[in-house]
């Protein structure tokens, strides 16, 4: 058993418009969380989410560790240093998940895969596409298949990323809950509109690798949440325009959102948030350029 380590997980912003549940990148801002073997559960530092048992980070730490061989009452000492604002659509959650499962696997040294471990957060998670990403790094594929015995199994893809595309991330200073943002999508969608998404997302992911900003840009249109949860939103359609006039290839709700990815293939995303501030906004936004973090997960 391991005697104390560091993990730090970056934050994710998934969908990138028409991939909905699928496509997700792995950006650099971390959530660090310092562990220990304690003889129970404890949180303690700048906390995200709740402070006992149903915080995801101890409900993954326990789902991994009923799994390994690892004593019934060994517990976790987690220090928790967030720099992933919560409820904002960057992969917070997945954060804290991805956090607890690493955490349990290399205090028990458990030697279990990163495809292993995705199939446990993903399960936790509800859908694969901010955990895979936070576990793998980059920008990833991924799709969720039912096996013959009615299991469900989350594979992922890392897929290129042309160096030339950067991403500015806007933050507004107010939350919105996931389960809020996915109580407004439809039951059921048109299949031109199903079409129309599978396309988009396919010749995006081919673009974002290839290096071609005229696909990226014609690609970003997404007929699945985006329309819905525009509403949800407030600045949403003001915030599109500035990005556009300031020369974004796009603006894509982040992840559930509140927050919106800008995608540019320049560096004139400087002058976003002198517009943004300018715009004089319902809400204060936030202008963050991330570099993509390549790695995923870290352990020290
Ligand atoms: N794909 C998810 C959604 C990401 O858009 O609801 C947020 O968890």
């Amino acid at each position: 058993m391991k005697n104390k380590i560091q993990i730090s997980i970056p934050a994710t912003s998934a969908n990138l418009g028409p991939g909905f549940d699928c496509l997700g990148l792995a950006l650099g801002l971390y959530n660090h969380f310092t562990c220990q073997p304690y003889r129970e559960n404890i949180i303690l530092g700048e906390v995200c989410g709740p402070k006992d048992e149903t915080n995801l980070f101890i409900r993954a730490y326990n789902a991994v560790k009923a799994l390994v061989a690892a004593p019934k009452n060994a517990g976790i000492r987690v220090h928790f240093d967030c720099e992933i604002p919560p409820a904002r659509g960057l992969g917070s959650s997945a954060a804290l998940i991805v956090g607890g499962a690493i955490a349990a696997n290399e205090l028990f040294e458990a030697k279990l895969s990163h495809t292993q471990l995705l199939q446990i957060c993903s399960e936790l998670e509800g859908h694969p596409d901010n955990v895979a990403p936070a576990l793998f790094g980059g920008l990833t594929a991924s799709f969720t298949s039912v096996k013959e015995d009615g299991e469900t199994f989350a594979y992922t893809q890392k897929t290129p990323l042309d160096g030339r595309f950067k991403f500015v991330v806007l933050i507004p200073s107010f939350e919105l809950s996931t389960a809020a943002s996915r109580r407004v999508l439809p039951k059921q969608i048109a299949f031109g509109d199903a079409t129309y998404n599978l396309s988009h997302a396919l010749g995006l992911t081919l673009a974002l690798g290839q290096g071609n900003s005229t696909i990226v840009k014609e690609s970003l249109e997404d007929r699945l949440h985006q329309p819905y949860r525009g509403t949800l939103i407030n600045d949403y359609e003001r915030i599109q325009r500035i990005a556009k006039e300031t020369g974004a290839l796009g603006a894509v709700i982040s992840g559930a959102g509140p927050s919106v990815l800008t995608i540019w293939d320049s560096c004139s995303y400087n002058q976003l948030a002198a517009k943004l501030e300018a715009e004089k906004l319902d809400a204060v936004w936030q202008a963050r350029y991330l570099p993509v973090c390549p790695t995923g997960a870290v352990i020290s």
